[in-house]
């Protein structure tokens, strides 16, 4: 059992330190928490560099080419063959609520797309520099990683007003390897606050068993196996309120979830994943790259 968290609780949250080179303090409550917040740990420069590269991808591409739209409350993804295929490309996915009654966008572009990926790290040289650093390389080795492989980037657009809401999941179930290695990195570009759908954790959440696991079934179907059907202890989860700036790490097995957009600003936020080389990564995952695009880590 999880105790319940005092009104005045709060995420464990420091200044990002120089270099990467977290401190016994910072480890500890890593790991007792699933999750830590490091304050300022990229510029706000660095974040609008990525910005402006993302929606230069986006002013890019044709909207005719998006045929899918990402939703969790929906689970549109589960029969979609240009999301399966997505792993090892840059692809674009809308908000389920991106369209209006007569099939036009109600929104600019920009601000019609849920997320953007998963290979952004690998195909994009301004996505590739911003998640290669030798400070999240020390972050990597500091929290366990012997052989660490960044397996997936995402884009979230989080835009204002139809932002869609990410029911409480664990990213293992998704990213899932023997033994359980999958850590998120994530950034906020733009300042993320409880009105434009911040992130939320249950802190210690990462103890209680992997609840589900997603498996992909054909090239064009996946399901989703039930481990644990005990519902999620969604009162005692804390808001992750972040500076454009902020890395948030968070285990793999972590609870997580965020609330709809329903601001007129929106949330963009930048993740990787990671896994260590040295566990299994199952063929029956949804994400499965060619091997034409190796698998590599921060350097
Ligand atoms: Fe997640």
């Amino acid at each position: 059992m999880l105790a319940g968290s005092p009104k005045s609780a709060k995420l464990p949250t420091f200044s990002a330190p120089p270099g990467g080179a977290l401190s016994d303090d910072m480890l500890a409550a890593f790991h007792a928490s699933g999750v830590l917040v490091l304050d300022s740990f990229v510029s706000v420069s660095e974040c609008a560099s990525l910005k402006a590269r993302a929606l230069k991808l986006v002013d890019d591409f044709d909207l005719r080419d998006v045929k899918s739209v990402f939703s969790t409350t929906d689970q549109t993804q589960l029969d979609d063959r240009y999301f399966i295929e997505s792993g090892d490309k840059i692809c674009f996915f809308l908000e389920k609520d991106a369209f209006d009654s007569t099939g036009n966008l109600r929104q600019a572009k920009e601000n019609s797309l849920n997320k953007m990926g998963h290979a952004m790290h690998d195909l994009d040289p301004v996505f590739d520099r911003f998640s290669r650093t030798p400070a999240l390389a020390e972050i990597a080795k500091r929290i366990g990683f012997d052989d660490p492989a960044i397996i997936q980037s995402m884009y979230i657009f989080k835009p204002p007003r139809i932002g869609g809401e990410v029911v409480c999941h664990q990213d293992s179930t998704y990213i899932y390897t023997e033994p359980e290695s999958c850590v998120g990195f994530w950034f906020a570009l733009e300042d993320a606050t409880i009105d434009n759908g911040c992130m939320h954790f249950i802190p210690g959440g990462h103890r209680l068993p992997l609840k589900q696991r997603n498996r992909r079934v054909s090239e064009t179907e996946l399901s989703t196996d039930v481990l644990d059907a005990e519902p999620w202890p969604e009162h005692l989860k804390l808001p992750a309120e972040a500076k454009a700036g902020t890395l948030v790490i968070f285990n793999g097995r972590a609870p997580h979830l965020s609330g709809p957009n329903r601001s007129d600003k929106s949330r963009h936020a930048y993740t990787l994943h990671v896994i260590d080389r040295a566990c299994h990564y199952p063929p029956e995952n949804w994400l499965q790259r060619s091997p034409d695009l190796p698998l590599r880590g921060f350097v």
